[in-house]
């Protein structure tokens, strides 16, 4: 419904650009069907009264345990851009992470939105002195936890965007500002575990690592002094055929074994996937797409009215599978 509405509203290159996956987009499609392919065992006869959704990471409470994933360029799809995101997720008392990609500055977003929980996204650069510039920013906006997105030593091949190049007149990624100038980013692909150390060194932040896959990289994420992690495949867009996070999740959640809280993204669509994202072993979840389509759609209203949905959606499923609370959700809830 929403993404209907973004998609009659963005110019049809914006909306590719949002929209599309790497390659033949297998991985974007597995996302959501993964989610299909699970089932929900609800238990009857449970008595739920009052509900409770709510979820704290890092010290951050969250309403529910849905919360904004970091996409890039949100002017694209609403002339406020990042601004009306962060009022919206502010509204709905959950965490938005501001991509470092954003078109507006991570200080103006956090101006824009009092009351926000911000987390800020980042790619490290090779210039590690700008790369603590960024993330000063960062903490002097208010941001409460440094993402750090692994899973893009390169840009993703995505042969559904060729429309889409440069941004235009006027707009930039305001948080790569450096003097008069904005800088391109980087993608590293000689970045390794070490860097986690390096960023160690730059702030004092928690330190989530978005991208992983694996459990044996989970693991190492957790040697390297990791303290979250994001099962993400970047919403299908960098490498084609990778699997579904929610495939991978169980695997994960039983690797990291409750040492640092485990999130998820990719795919997130409806509060049946968050029950079974949940289920399954993550802590909270994010997503990227819907909030791009509720933006697109109706700006700071627009991510109001998806936000709000899944908090309905997540409390619905909650009653309907008998459980008073996210703490009730576990892996006997699904049937793979
Ligand atoms: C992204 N994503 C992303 N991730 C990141 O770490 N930094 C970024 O700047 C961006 N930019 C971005 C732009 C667009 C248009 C999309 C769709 C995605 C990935 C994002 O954080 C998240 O992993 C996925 O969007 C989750 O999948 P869904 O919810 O879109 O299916």
């Amino acid at each position: 419904m929403f993404e209907a509405a973004a998609r009659a509203r963005l110019d049809p290159a914006h909306y590719r650009y949002f929209s599309g996956g790497a390659g033949e987009e297998v991985t974007l499609r597995a996302n959501e069907t993964a989610f299909q392919r699970i089932c929900l065992l609800p238990r009857v006869l449970r008595g739920t009264g009052k509900l409770q959704t709510d979820v704290t990471l890092f010290g951050n409470r969250a309403a529910m345990p849905v919360l904004v994933a970091p996409t890039a360029f949100h002017r694209l799809a609403h002339p406020e851009g990042e601004r009306a995101t962060a009022r919206a997720a502010a509204s709905a008392e959950t965490i938005m992470i501001v991509s470092m990609a954003a078109t507006v500055a991570v200080g103006d977003i956090a101006a824009a939105a009092p009351g926000a929980r911000l987390w800020f996204q980042l790619y490290v650069q090779p210039d590690l002195d700008f790369t603590r510039t960024v993330i000063r920013r960062a903490e002097a906006a208010g941001c409460t936890v440094l993402v750090v997105t692994v899973d893009s030593p390169a840009r993703g091949r995505r042969e559904h965007d060729h429309g889409f190049h440069d941004l235009p007149d006027g707009m930039y990624c305001e948080n790569l500002r450096d003097g008069d100038r904005v800088r391109p980013i980087a993608m590293m692909p000689e970045l390794t575990w070490e860097h986690l150390a390096v960023l160690r060194r730059l702030t004092d932040l928690p330190i989530v690592v978005k991208g992983v896959l694996r459990p044996d990289d989970a693991r190492l994420a957790l040697d390297h002094g990791a303290d979250g992690i994001v099962v993400s495949n970047h919403g299908g867009r960098q490498i084609d055929t990778v699997p579904a996070t929610i495939d991978v999740l169980p695997e994960i959640a039983a690797a990291v074994a409750g040492a640092v809280p485990v999130l998820l993204d990719g795919g997130v669509r409806r509060g049946t996937d968050v029950l079974k994202a949940l289920a399954l072993g993550a802590d909270a979840v994010a997503v990227g797409r819907p909030v791009l389509w509720g933006l697109a759609a109706d700006g700071e209203r627009g991510v109001d009215s998806v936000l709000r949905t899944f908090r309905e959606e997540v409390e619905h499923a909650l009653t309907m599978c008998g459980c008073a609370s996210l703490r009730d959700l576990g892996p006997g809830l699904v049937r793979r």
